[in-house]
């Protein structure tokens, strides 16, 4: 199942990062698709402190994964730079451990994702304009289901 919103603005990105928070718990997994500066980070930054976190969730340009405290652990990963790269990164233990895991470009990362998840893609309309795709995979997910699509 999935639905499209469409965003108008960065304030709507914000609502929407909002509402998610609401329905998100501990051992999900988000992945986020779209291109370079679609908002998949924006969106990440938003859903964060919806969920508590102080600390401003940026671009892990050197890293791979970020924590961040929030009224659960918030696992940040981008894949971005593991192009091509398929080992083991213990990553197992983190996706659907005691956190959020939150992953940009998981094609990357593909090997070591479960099948179940959120898929949150964002695709750039105007300036400031983003249709949102929201796609739910697994039975897990079905209070996002209910709320969201
Ligand atoms: N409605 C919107 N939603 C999200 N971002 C928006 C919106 N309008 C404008 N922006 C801007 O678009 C940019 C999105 O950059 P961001 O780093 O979030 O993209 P990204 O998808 O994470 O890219 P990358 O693949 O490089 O990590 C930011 O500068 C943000 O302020
Ligand atoms: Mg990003």
């Amino acid at each position: 199942m999935q639905k499209k919103i469409q965003i108008h603005s960065l304030e709507e990105t914000k609502q929407l990062a909002e509402k998610l928070a609401l329905f998100v718990k501990p051992g999900y997994l988000i992945t986020m698709l779209g291109d370079l500066g679609a908002g998949k980070t924006t969106f990440t930054k938003y859903l964060g402190q919806a969920l508590g976190v102080k600390k401003t969730i940026n671009s892990p340009t050197f890293t791979i994964l970020k924590e961040y405290q929030g009224k659960f652990p918030i696992y940040h990963i981008d894949a971005y730079r593991l192009e091509g790269m398929e080992q083991d990164l213990g990553l197992e233990d983190i996706v659907e451990g005691d956190g959020l895991c939150i992953v940009e470009w998981p094609s990357f990362l593909e090997y070591c994702l479960p099948k179940e998840r959120i898929e949150i893609e964002i695709r750039r309309s105007s300036e400031e304009g983003r249709d949102v795709y929201i796609r739910v995979i697994g039975d897990k997910y079905a209070a996002i289901e209910e709320n969201m699509l």
